[in-house]
C-alpha cells in the first residue's frame, strides 16, 4: 500500500514535468569545458547578489539571483546550470529576455540559454526551487535535536548547487557573492560567508563572502540554532540542547587552525565556524567556507573523532584555496586534504596519535581497493573520468586514501623539509585557482622532484593506472601493533584482553581492534566481546558502525535493534552504504529492506540515491 501510493506520487511528478516541458519547448545543449556544466568559457558569471525567502509550509526558496557577468567579444549568450527550478522570469540589464532550456539529464539537470552580447553586464533570474532540489534537505521538528522547529540545510557538491541558484556549477568557475536571505522570524539563517551571531526580530539576514569560490561551496543552513565562540575567530552553531557538548568537543579548534597555519601559510577566509547540523546530514563534514556543516555524530564526548574537523579545516587550502578543475581531478582537493588533516593532527597531538589514523587509513584503503578492483577498476586510478557519470560515484576511497599515500611516498623520498616548503608554495602560489591533475604533475616536476625520483616514486603509475602500486608506503604503530596481540591471544586462547589494557584503549584502538576481527570468529566469541566491553552499546558512532562489521556477518542477533536504531537516526552515508551491504551480504535482505523502508524518508536526496541504487529501490 505505502509503496504503491509512492509510486502513484512518481507517475503524477513525472505528469507535471512533462507538463512544464511542454510549456517551455527544450533545446539540445551541450555541455562545456568541464563534463558536468552547461557553462562556456566566453561568458562568465563573476558575482552574485541572492535575494531569497524561505518557506518551510510550501518547502521552498523563492528567489532572485543577479549575476554580474563578463562575456567575451562574439559570445551570443550565457548558459547556467538548473535542476528541477521553476524560472519565472529572466531580464538583461534589466530588460525582459528571452531565454532557451535544454534538454533534462538526471545527473546534470538543464542548461538555461540567456541570449547576451559582450556589452551585457547583469542577468537576473527569477525562480522558485522544485520538489526534487536535490541539495535541500528539509526536516520537519522530529527530526531536530531540539523537536520543536523544522529545519534546512544544503549540501551543494558535487553538482547540486544548481537545485537552489541558477549558477555556472563547475568547480572551474568562481564568484564573489552577497545574499539577502528572509526566513521565519524564529530562526537563524547562515550561510558560507560572513555571519550573524544571533538573531534578529524581522528574520532577515545578510551576507558577504567576498573572496570568488566555486558553486559547490554555496551553502545554506536555516534552524533554531545558537552560537557559543571558541577563541576570537573560531565558534560553534549548533541546536541550544548540543551547544554545549559541542563547543566542549571542539576546544582545540584554535590550535588547529595554528597549526594548519604554522605548516602552509595564513588561512585565508577570515573567521572559522562549525555548524552541528542535525544527523540526517550525509556527510561527516563539508568544508563550506567560514562555516564547515557537520554531523551530529562526532560528538563522542571525548573529542576522539576530531580529525574530521581538521579534514574540512584543512579544506580551507586544499580545496577552497586551490580547487579541482573537475572532478576527475577531485583526488586534488580530497587526497591533499587527508594528508594535510594528518598533519595537523600529528602537529595538535603527536605523531603516535596521527600514526594510528595513518595505519586506519592503510587498512580501509587497501580493502576498498580489492573490492572495486573486481567490480570498476577505472575507479581506482587517481585521474578520474567521470563524463556521463554522476560525479559523486567518484566519492571513494581512492582519491581521499590513494591520494594520501600518493603524497605520503612524496614526503618519504623527498623529506618532510623540502615537501612542505613545496606545498606551502603550491598553496599560496596556486591561491583562488583551479588546477589539473596534469598542471600539478607539471609543477611537482618543475619544482620539487627530479627525473630520478620522478621515475622511483612511479608518480605516472599512482596517477593513471588501476590499483594501489606496491610502493605504497607503511605505516608503523606500536600501540596498534599491542592491540593485535591481544586480539590473537583472544582468538587463540579466549583470553579477553586484560581490563588495565583495554580501558586504556582510545577509540582509535578499539576501532583497529574490531576493523582486525577474523571472518571466523563465532557468535559465542562476538557476545564475549559485546559482554567485557558494551560494544553493541557504544555511543561511539565510528565504533557502533565498525562493530556492525562483524556482527552482522557472524549473524549475532544481539546487535539487530542497535543496528535497526542506528539506521533510522543516522543520514550519514559513509556509515550507512557499508551497513546495509553487510545485512545484504549476511543474507538478511528483508531485514534491510524493511529498514529501509522506514528510514528512507529521514535520508538526504545524496544517501538516497545510493542506497536505492544499493537496495533496488524504485518509486
Ligand atoms: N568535501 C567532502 C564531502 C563531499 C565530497 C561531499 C564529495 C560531496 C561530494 C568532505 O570534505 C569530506 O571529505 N567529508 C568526509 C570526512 C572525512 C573524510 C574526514 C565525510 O563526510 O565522511
Ligand atoms: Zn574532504
Amino acid at each position: 500500500m505505502g509503496l504503491s501510493l509512492l509510486a502513484l506520487a512518481a507517475c503524477n511528478n513525472q505528469a507535471q514535468k512533462e507538463e512544464k516541458s511542454d510549456q517551455k519547448t527544450t533545446i539540445a545543449m551541450e555541455t562545456g569545458q568541464d563534463p558536468h556544466s552547461y557553462a562556456k568559457a566566453d561568458a562568465l558569471v563573476k558575482h552574485l547578489n541572492w535575494d531569497a525567502s524561505v518557506d518551510f509550509d510550501s518547502k521552498t526558496i523563492t528567489a532572485s539571483a543577479q549575476w554580474d557577468i563578463e562575456v567575451k567579444e562574439g559570445a551570443e549568450a550565457i548558459y547556467f546550470d538548473i535542476y528541477d527550478l521553476d524560472i519565472q522570469k529572466v531580464t538583461v540589464d534589466g530588460v525582459e529576455s528571452d531565454y532557451q532550456l535544454g534538454e533534462f539529464d538526471h545527473h546534470l539537470g538543464q542548461g538555461l540559454r540567456i541570449p547576451v552580447n559582450a556589452n551585457s553586464k547583469k542577468v537576473s533570474i527569477s525562480y522558485r526551487t522544485g520538489d526534487d532540489a536535490r541539495a535541500l534537505q528539509w526536516l520537519d521538528a522530529e527530526q531536530t535535536a531540539g523537536k520543536e522547529n523544522p529545519f534546512l540545510f544544503t549540501q551543494s557538491q558535487a553538482i547540486l548547487a544548481r537545485s537552489w541558484v541558477p549558477t555556472q556549477d563547475s568547480p572551474g568557475v568562481r564568484f564573489t557573492y552577497k545574499a539577502k536571505v528572509k526566513v521565519p522570524s524564529h530562526m537563524l539563517a547562515l550561510m558560507s560567508a560572513s555571519n550573524p551571531q544571533s538573531r534578529n526580530e524581522k528574520g532577515e539576514y545578510e551576507f558577504e563572502m567576498p573572496q570568488a569560490i566555486p558553486s559547490y561551496l554555496l551553502a545554506l543552513a536555516v534552524g533554531d540554532v545558537y552560537f557559543e565562540a571558541i577563541s576570537e575567530r573560531t565558534g560553534v552553531y549548533a541546536e541550544a540542547n548540543l551547544l554545549d557538548t559541542s563547543a566542549y568537543e571542539f576546544a582545540d579548534l584554535e590550535k588547529m587552525v595554528q597549526a594548519a597555519e604554522e605548516l602552509y601559510g595564513p588561512y585565508a577566509w577570515g573567521r572559522y565556524d562549525l555548524i552541528v547540523l542535525p544527523p540526517s546530514f550525509p556527510f561527516g563534514g563539508m568544508e563550506n567556507p567560514r562555516l564547515t556543516f557537520a554531523t551530529p555524530t562526532i560528538l563522542a564526548g571525548d573529542r576522539s573523532l576530531v580529525s574530521l574537523v581538521a579534514h574540512e579545516l584543512a579544506h580551507s587550502w586544499s580545496g577552497n584555496l586551490v580547487t579541482n578543475a573537475t572532478w576527475d581531478d577531485f583526488w586534488l582537493n580530497e587526497g591533499f586534504t587527508v594528508y594535510f588533516e594528518h598533519r595537523i593532527m600529528e602537529a595538535v597531538y603527536g605523531r603516535e596519535y596521527s600514526e594510528m589514523l595513518a595505519s586506519l587509513t592503510r587498512a580501509g584503503l587497501q580493502e576498498a581497493a580489492a573490492d572495486m578492483l573486481k567490480e570498476m577498476p577505472n575507479d581506482t586510478k587517481l585521474k578520474l573520468d567521470l563524463e556521463g557519470r554522476n560525479p559523486d560515484d567518484g566519492v571513494t576511497s581512492i582519491p581521499y586514501d590513494k591520494g594520501y599515500f600518493f603524497l605520503r611516498l612524496i614526503e618519504e623520498t623527498v623529506g618532510r623539509d623540502r615537501f612542505d616548503e613545496f606545498l606551502k608554495n603550491y598553496f599560496q602560489g596556486h591561491k583562488f585557482e583551479v588546477m589539473t591533475t596534469e598542471e600539478f604533475l607539471d609543477y611537482l616536476k618543475a619544482n620539487l622532484l627530479s627525473d630520478e625520483e620522478f621515475q622511483q616514486i612511479r608518480v605516472k603509475e599512482w596517477i593513471y593506472e588501476i590499483g594501489i602500486p606496491d610502493n605504497l608506503p607503511e605505516v608503523k604503530s606500536d600501540r596498534f601493533a599491542k592491540v593485535d596481540a591481544a586480539l590473537e591471544n583472544f582468538m587463540q586462547n579466549g583470553a579477553l584482553p586484560a581490563k588495565e589494557q583495554s580501558d586504556a584503549w582510545t577509540t582509535h584502538e578499539w576501532l583497529h581492534f574490531i576493523n582486525s576481527i577474523p571472518a571466523d570468529i563465532s557468535i559465542e566469541q562476538l557476545s564475549e566481546l559485546d559482554e567485557a566491553y558494551q560494544l553493541s552499546a557504544s555511543g561511539n558512532s565510528e565504533i557502533s558502525a565498525a562493530w556492525f562489521q562483524p556482527t552482522i556477518a557472524a549473524g549475532y542477533e544481539a546487535v539487530y535493534p542497535k543496528v535497526e536504531s542506528f539506521l533510522t537516526s543516522v543520514g550519514r552515508r559513509k556509515f550507512l552504504t557499508p551497513t546495509y551491504k553487510a545485512l545484504l551480504e549476511a543474507g538478511k535482505e528483508q531485514m534491510a529492506q524493511d529498514i529501509y523502508a522506514k528510514a528512507r524518508p529521514n535520508y538526504h536526496a545524496v544517501s538516497r540515491e545510493t542506497l536505492d541504487a544499493l537496495l533496488n529501490f524504485s518509486e
